[in-house]
């Protein structure tokens, strides 16, 4: 057998020509420095803000400090098996988590790794958790009410879908439980729900999940935890994480509702990690970029154009104050951030009015637009009424002599703060909500003993299910009060069989 010459310079240009493609050239860096949960490293000069690094032992990291002679990486699980001299290689990606429906019902790491034992999650989608926020043109106004369930948010500070709604106060004020009683009340409304739990106890993170299991509400939602035992770096991009995992949904043309417990210790996790990388400390020692960072995360929030599905996504962030301080650097930057907040006051939270919501300083600027019509009318009056009760209640606490259209706006307002109250984990639909409120502001409450008011509501709501169902659909589907007085009707027929207190001890003393 002859072998041609042409064929093996053929041959060899071929191999020639493939040499170069077969190379792959992995940038590799020498670790100067780790401790603290960061690390230095040189030779990496190429790396991009935000890159996932790897360490030798496996451990991820994220390139945050990108310098003249060294990278400086937060690093992104145990900093112990690390040490000065180790390479550490570039993966040429941006910070990703898995994205989808798989993650529906899931508790997971904000790297998307599960943490609630059941079993790997299976996805091969995944999104950089950092991520430019729709623009202008890409966006809708906010039309679509998001109902909460509970009484006094919905009627006096309404979030509409694509919102960024803040709930702020003191510790132990009722943050949370209004965060997971939305949750609950989001259950058939064809809303995908994601909790971020940031630097929470990991029991409390568990009886939370639990709560939502309880309620069948864990189906519809994605718990993010990075518990406080967790590094600063994974509290830092806890939120991010949460984000990119709702814009699957969003751009998927879906609801979204996401909350994030609390940006306090997210922002605190920041602070101690810039520290640490030698950041320049700013006011409260909280890096310069302090507000960028929660300010990128809730531009995010939208409701997009229908172009883009229209999609949306609301974010409820909560925030934590110290002693009601809400003009700290924290609190004021959020504020001025979202579209309103709800302000929940701890002297009322102890005075047994709960949920604590201080009407005075509680707000959402674009909600109202999407409140629906029959809401609107029966709460319009109700801001001033608390006010102006809770000026002369200040007043009524000296004198005795009451003229009579004082005490009759005293005792209105004392029915109307009884009205707001409501327990844990019950949220109303919104015709309940607005039969209520229709009682009130029409006098059906004014002569009830305040004792009795809660259970004439609860009473009158099942009275409402048994005998006008077609009611509450009418308002639940046109969104208007009924048409002529068939509403009033109802009333009278409900408060003819309403026995109050004394009244009902009365016919018991009688039989005896
Ligand atoms: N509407 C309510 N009715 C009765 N109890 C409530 C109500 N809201 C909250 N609570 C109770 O108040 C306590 C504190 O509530 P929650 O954990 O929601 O507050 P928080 O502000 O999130 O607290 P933290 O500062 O620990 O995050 C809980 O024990 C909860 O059961
Ligand atoms: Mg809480």
């Amino acid at each position: 057998m002859s072998i041609k010459t042409e064929e093996i310079s053929s041959l060899i240009k071929k191999q020639l020509a493939n040499y170069q493609d077969q190379i792959s050239v992995e940038e590799t860096g020498t670790v100067t420095y780790v401790g603290d949960g960061v690390a230095r490293a040189d030779g990496l000069e190429n790396a991009m803000a935000g890159e996932l690094l790897e360490f030798e032992n496996g451990v991820y990291g994220m390139a945050q400090n990108l310098e003249s002679n060294d990278v400086g990486i937060v690093i992104l699980g145990d900093d112990t098996q690390i040490r000065e001299g180790d390479t550490v290689k570039r993966t040429g990606r941006i910070m990703e988590v898995p994205v989808g429906d798989a993650l529906l019902g899931r508790v997971v790491d904000p790297l998307g790794r599960p943490i609630d034992g059941l079993g790997d999650i299976s996805t091969d989608k995944t999104r950089p958790i950092e991520r430019k926020a729709p623009g202008v043109m890409e966006r809708k106004s906010v039309s679509q009410p998001l109902q909460t369930g509970i009484k006094v948010i919905d009627a006096l500070v309404p979030i509409g879908r694509g919102q960024r709604e803040l709930i702020i106060g003191d510790r132990k004020t009722g943050k949370t439980s209004i965060a997971i009683d939305t949750i609950i009340n989001q259950k058939d409304q064809d809303m995908i729900c994601i909790y971020v739990a940031i630097g929470q106890k990991e029991s409390t993170v568990r009886s939370q999940v639990e709560t939502l299991r309880k309620f069948g509400a864990l189906d519809y939602t994605i718990v993010v935890s990075a518990s406080a035992s967790n590094p600063a770096p994974l509290l830092y991009i806890a939120p991010y994480a949460g984000a990119a995992m709702g814009e699957e949904f969003m751009f998927g043309g879906r609801d979204v509702l996401i909350i994030y417990d609390d940006l306090s210790k997210q922002a605190d996790a920041y602070r101690e990690l810039s520290l640490i990388l030698r950041r320049p400390p700013g006011r409260e020692a909280y890096p310069g970029d302090i507000f960028y960072t929660h300010s990128r995360l809730l531009e995010r929030a939208a409701r997009l154009s229908d172009d883009l599905g229209g999609g949306s996504m609301t974010a409820l962030p909560v925030i934590q104050t110290q002693a009601g301080d809400v003009s700290a650097y924290i609190p004021t930057n959020v504020i001025s951030i979202t579209d309103g907040q709800i302000f929940l006051d701890a002297d009322s939270f102890y005075a047994g009015q709960r949920p604590a919501i201080d009407a005075g300083t509680s707000v959402s600027r674009v909600g109202g637009d999407a409140q629906i019509k029959a809401m609107k009318k029966v709460s319009g009056t109700l801001r001033l009424d608390i006010a102006s009760y809770n000026e002369l209640a200040a007043f009524a606490q000296f004198g005795s002599d009451l003229d009579a259209a004082t005490k009759a706006r005293l005792d209105r307002g004392e029915r109307t703060m009884e009205v707001l109250k409501q327990g844990l984990h019950a949220p109303q639909p919104v015709e309940q909500q607005v039969v209520t409120l229709y009682a009130l502001a029409h006098n059906y409450l004014d002569d009830i003993p305040v004792d009795d008011v809660l259970r004439f509501e609860s009473e009158l709501a099942t009275f409402m299910r048994s005998n006008h169902q077609d009611l509450y659909d009418s308002i639940k589907q046109s969104g208007q009060l009924p048409e002529g007085n068939e509403l009033d009707k109802a009333l009278d027929s409900f408060k003819e069989g309403f026995q109050t207190s004394d009244q009902k001890q009365d016919t018991q003393v009688a039989q005896n």
